[in-house]
């Protein structure tokens, strides 16, 4: 079956967030370092960030590094680094050409200054980009992201620089990471786990979310394509009856 074309360009999710787990398991399985599986993964990264912009996605958030992740092995943790900075630096040319705009969600602060450096430069180079959104997520917990957000408007009102009776969900939405995007309406996550894993836990709150046994490393273009048909062919209903949705895509 052409996946591709069976996908309704009118009823794309805006955004779609992933999850990409599994690229320890893949190079396991193999008998490969998890490293192996790292460098493997990012070969489905370039491939999902070009077939999102194909297809028409505006944003497209990754989860390339949580704050828990800090706790692995050193080694790995290096690894990891190493690779993003590598992959950044070959890989941002090509993004600009394509009209790709690198975002950073997360505690950027807490990275390693190369990293910082690298992804500032490649953020500007970027920044007048009108395509597909790219958001990575480094360092990120979304519950440190949740609390930072309320001690920043705490500090706002306790200067009078905002009311206690003003703060509503938008002023809530606008001090997240994530303040210039919408929200999610579909999250991805790979091999297996059922997990949301401390990722947008504020912003997936209506997300439709679709969960595959693939590992990230072959998870490529059509896995993709399955799962943007997968959500098109659910009711979004926000709450609502499903009668009451159709009346309304009558
Ligand atoms: C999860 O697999 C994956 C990660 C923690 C890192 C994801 C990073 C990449 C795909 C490469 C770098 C990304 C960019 C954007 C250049 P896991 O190690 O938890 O797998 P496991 O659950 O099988 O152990």
């Amino acid at each position: 079956m052409d996946v591709l074309g069976s996908i309704d360009r009118s009823k794309l999710p805006a955004h779609v967030a992933i999850i990409m787990d599994g690229n320890g398991r893949w190079a396991k399985e193999r008998g490969q370092d998890r490293v192996y599986g790292h460098h493997e993964g990012v070969i489905s990264v370039r491939e999902i960030v070009n077939a999102s912009a194909e297809v028409g996605i505006k944003y497209l958030t990754l989860y390339a590094f949580s704050a828990e992740n800090w706790n692995r092995p050193k080694a790995e943790v290096d690894a990891l680094m190493e690779l993003l900075v590598n992959t950044i630096r070959k890989e941002i040319e090509e993004l600009d050409k394509n009209n790709v705009r690198l975002h950073i969600i997360g505690d950027f602060a807490s990275l390693p200054l190369v990293c910082q450096k690298e992804l500032n430069e490649a953020k500007e180079m970027t920044a007048d980009n009108t395509g597909l959104n790219l958001v990575l997520a480094l360092s990120y917990s979304s519950r440190q992201e949740i609390v930072e957000a309320a001690k920043k408007i705490a500090v706002k009102v306790a200067s009078g620089e905002l009311k206690a009776e003003e703060v509503d969900s938008k002023i809530f939405e606008a001090h997240l990471y994530t303040a210039d995007f919408p929200d999610p309406e579909l999250m991805i996550r790979t091999s297996g786990e059922y997990r949301i894993s401390n990722y947008l836990l504020y912003q997936l709150a209506y997300a439709e979310l679709y969960f595959t046994n693939v590992h990230w490393p072959d998870f490529r273009k059509d896995n993709l394509y399955e799962a943007l048909l997968n959500y098109q062919q659910r009711e979004r209903r926000f709450g609502k009856t499903s009668e009451q949705i159709q009346t309304t895509n009558q």
